[in-house]
This record gives C-alpha cells, sequence and structure tokens, in this order.
C-alpha cells in the first residue's frame, strides 16, 4: 500500500477562526497544512504572508508547505522559511535561476519542491529532479480556490510518475486543484503522493469526515 498524504488548503478556510480550522484539520488526521501565498502579480489574487504562518505555527505541529505564488521568490524566502515552513514551494515560471533558487531553500535545512502551471512543460523541471523534494503539479491555474480539475493533468501526472520511477527518483508527487472525493482515485492511480484539497475540504458540512474521506481513498 502506497502511503498517500492528504494537505489541505486553508485558502478556503474561515479566516475568522482559522485557529479552529487548523485544528479541526489536525484532529482528523490531515497529514500537512497547504498555505497559499499569493502577492496580486503572479496571480489575480492577494493572500497572506509570513506573519499569518508566524501565529499558526504556535498551535499546530502538521508540517507546513508553503506554497508560493509570488514573483521574486528569491528575496522571501528567508522569510518564509524562518516562520517554520517544513517545505517551500516556488513556481519554475517566476524564476530563471531555478537551480539556485532550489539550493537556496534547502540551505536553511527544510524541503524544496517546484510547481508548474497547467500550461507549463514537465521538460521544464527535468534537470531539477533529482535535487528537489516535491514536484507540483496544479491542476487548475493558480489564484483561486473552487475551480475545476484540469483533465489533462492526469497525464501530466503519469509521465512525470513514469520519470520518476525509470530515474530512480525520490520526490514526491503533489496535486493542487480541483480535488474531491470524486476524482481523488484516479488522481493517486495516475502517480500522486499528496492530494492538496481546499473547497472540497472546507466548505463541507464536516471537515473531518472529508479529510477523512480523502484519505480513506488514499488507503490503497
Ligand atoms: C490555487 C491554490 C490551491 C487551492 C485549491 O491557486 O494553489 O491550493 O487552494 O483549492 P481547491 O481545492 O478548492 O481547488
Ligand atoms: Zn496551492
Amino acid at each position: 500500500m502506497k502511503n498517500v498524504m492528504v494537505a489541505p488548503s486553508i485558502l478556503s478556510a474561515d479566516f475568522s477562526m482559522l485557529k479552529n480550522q487548523v485544528e479541526l484539520v489536525e484532529k482528523a488526521n490531515a497529514d500537512w497544512l497547504h498555505l497559499d501565498i499569493m502577492d496580486g502579480h503572479f496571480v489575480p489574487n492577494i493572500t497572506f504572508g509570513p506573519s499569518l504562518i508566524s501565529s499558526l505555527r504556535k498551535h499546530s505541529s502538521l508540517f507546513f508547505d508553503s506554497h508560493l505564488m509570488i514573483e521574486q521568490p528569491d528575496k522571501y524566502i528567508k522569510d518564509f522559511a524562518e516562520v517554520g515552513s517544513d517545505l517551500i514551494t516556488v513556481h519554475v515560471e517566476t524564476t530563471k535561476h531555478l537551480h539556485r533558487l532550489i539550493q537556496s531553500i534547502k540551505d536553511y535545512g527544510i524541503k524544496a519542491g517546484v510547481a508548474l502551471n497547467p500550461a507549463t512543460p514537465l521538460e521544464t523541471v527535468q534537470y531539477v529532479l533529482g535535487e528537489v523534494d516535491l514536484i507540483l503539479v496544479m491542476s487548475v491555474n493558480p489564484g483561486f480556490g473552487g475551480q475545476k480539475f484540469i483533465e489533462n493533468s492526469l497525464e501530466k501526472i503519469r509521465t512525470l510518475s513514469a520519470w520518476k520511477k525509470k530515474g530512480g527518483y525520490a520526490f514526491n508527487i503533489q496535486v493542487d486543484g480541483g480535488i474531491s472525493d470524486k476524482n481523488a482515485q484516479v488522481i493517486l492511480e495516475a502517480g500522486a503522493d499528496v492530494l492538496v484539497a481546499g473547497s472540497y475540504i472546507f466548505n463541507s458540512q464536516n471537515i473531518s469526515e472529508a479529510v477523512q474521506s480523502l484519505k480513506s481513498n488514499c488507503a490503497r
């Protein structure tokens, strides 16, 4: 049985009671907490920065998975590392020096990930697959929760999974956007290791049951 992880994204949480919402997913055995950082430039939306992560860090022992959807990420790695991110994922589209950026994340003793937008070819990360801890395949265009899963992401996940096996790489394959109990199984079969879900979890009547239903898909 493959060990698959669920990472609730707080993007769709009720920010007026964030501590409580994080406690709910933690009690429901979520594996990671996915933190969507948006700057209004790389994506057409603005969320939060390091200070919110620092506040949550005091109340949670979950693995903090910071997904940076920002321009010039090199300027902010230090800030997001120092507030307690366990993993920082940067978008390949935001840097001319991907290899250097990955090393600068690892220099903080934390894990490094690289994300690809739906239209970005896998070849853009081909030569860093031995350097990263995670590749994030975006299955929606980044910026907003509640969008529809882009079906041809499955082919991309399958190809990446084949590259991973062939090369004997250790990185996790994370998939983010439009995931629910309806499509979790097919995404896992394509080769995903970490499922991110925002609206499916936080817009549900029962947050705990929503986390558990995704986790039960993972028990295969
Ligand atoms: C989108 C974010 C996602 C988002 C997913 O730009 O990166 O993490 O929260 O939301 P859902 O699960 O609602 O598609
Ligand atoms: Zn995300």
